[in-house]
């Protein structure tokens, strides 16, 4: 597969780290020092399929593909104001597509995951587009009385049309389920039927210093084996294109990498965390920025609750 083009949308709220203080037992200096936080957009007035159904719109405009050309969608999100249908379905119906579609929740590995299904259907079926769209509302999933999670994440929608081509060099995805570290669950409706004792839910639960850890420890693995498949090393990359979730964790990866700061964009202190949109907004941001050049070598890394991980090497040759 290849990436032929990208796109991105995010609410219109800013909120800054100043602003948590109103309400919020926290700091700008606390957050900016443990996170690399400066602010997040979240959502307010916005529905979720309105941005993803704009970050799709502008990918399809970048690719130079109408809606109609589109074979498949595959639609990553972990939760939107819909239960079913999928988020998929709906950003089909709001882009005037008519092609099957599919939702997957691996959490904030959502892209990887979704580049290869991507890669296996462009592979073994009749396909020539497939638009792929992160869209994700975490701020929706916190408990905002809860400084240590809540200042972490921020809402967006990422998007990209993937084609036939010889882009991906190596991709390793890998789940190690460890649910405590972080979840959140939903009371279903009750039933006249059910007998197990069933407790009211709080948003999401994170144990932040175990997710620190996983998320360095399986990305190290994770990054190391994509590069030793690719045939190349740590020097051969040329951006590190990682999952925005806190600079400690981005700055862990680059140390054991040993590579210059340079090589790892980020735009976490403007957005936060947005679970599987981090990396296709971010892709966005530097296509669009003129950051990336012709031929250049990427390298993804993600991780997220599950635990799941992903890492790829990509040649972008848009
Ligand atoms: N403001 C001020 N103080 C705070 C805040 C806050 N927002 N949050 C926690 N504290 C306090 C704690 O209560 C604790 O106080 P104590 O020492 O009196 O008990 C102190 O700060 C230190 O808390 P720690 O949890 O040890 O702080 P740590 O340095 O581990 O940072 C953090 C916490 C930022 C959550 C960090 O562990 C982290 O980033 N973990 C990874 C989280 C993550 O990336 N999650 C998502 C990944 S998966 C996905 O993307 C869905």
């Amino acid at each position: 597969m290849k990436i032929i083009g990208t796109g991105s949308a995010r609410p219109s709220l800013t909120v800054t780290n100043a602003m948590l203080e109103n309400f919020l037992d926290t700091s700008d200096e606390w957050i900016v020092t443990r996170t690399g936080i400066h602010e997040r957009r979240v959502i307010s007035s916005e529905n979720l399929e309105d941005l993803a159904s704009t970050a799709a719109t502008k990918a399809m405009e970048d690719a130079g593909v109408t809606s109609e050309q589109i074979d498949f969608i595959i639609c990553s999100n972990v939760v939107n104001e819909y239960v079913t249908p999928g988020l998929g379905c709906i950003i089909q119906g709001k882009i005037g597509a008519t092609c099957p579609t599919m939702d997957i929740n691996c959490a904030c590995t959502g892209f990887l995951y979704a580049l290869d299904i991507a890669e296996a259907y462009l592979a073994t079926k009749d396909m020539k587009n497939i638009l792929i769209v992160c869209a994700e509302e975490p701020s929706r999933m916190m408990n905002w009385k809860d400084r240590s999670s809540c200042i972490l994440f921020g809402d967006a929608a990422g998007a990209v049309v993937v084609t036939k081509g010889d882009d991906l060099k190596a991709i390793r995805l890998s789940t190690h389920c460890k649910v405590e570290a972080l979840y959140q669950r939903r009371r279903l409706q009750p039933t006249p039927f059910v007998t197990k004792e069933e407790t009211d839910t709080d948003g999401v639960s994170m144990n932040g210093q175990d997710v620190f850890k996983l998320a360095v420890s399986s990305s190290i693995k994770d990054i190391d084996k994509v590069l030793t498949m690719a045939g190349i090393t740590a020097d051969d990359i040329d951006l590190y294109v990682l999952h925005q979730a806190n600079v400690r964790i981005i700055e862990s990866i680059r140390h054991f990498v040993n590579q210059d700061k340079s090589k790892f964009p980020f735009n976490l202190d403007k957005y936060g965390n947005t679970s599987s949109a981090s990396i296709p907004a971010l892709l966005d941001d530097l296509s669009r920025g003129n950051q990336l050049r012709t031929g250049e070598l990427l390298l993804l890394s993600a991780f997220g609750a599950g635990f799941t991980t992903g890492a790829c090497v990509l040649r972008w040759s848009k």
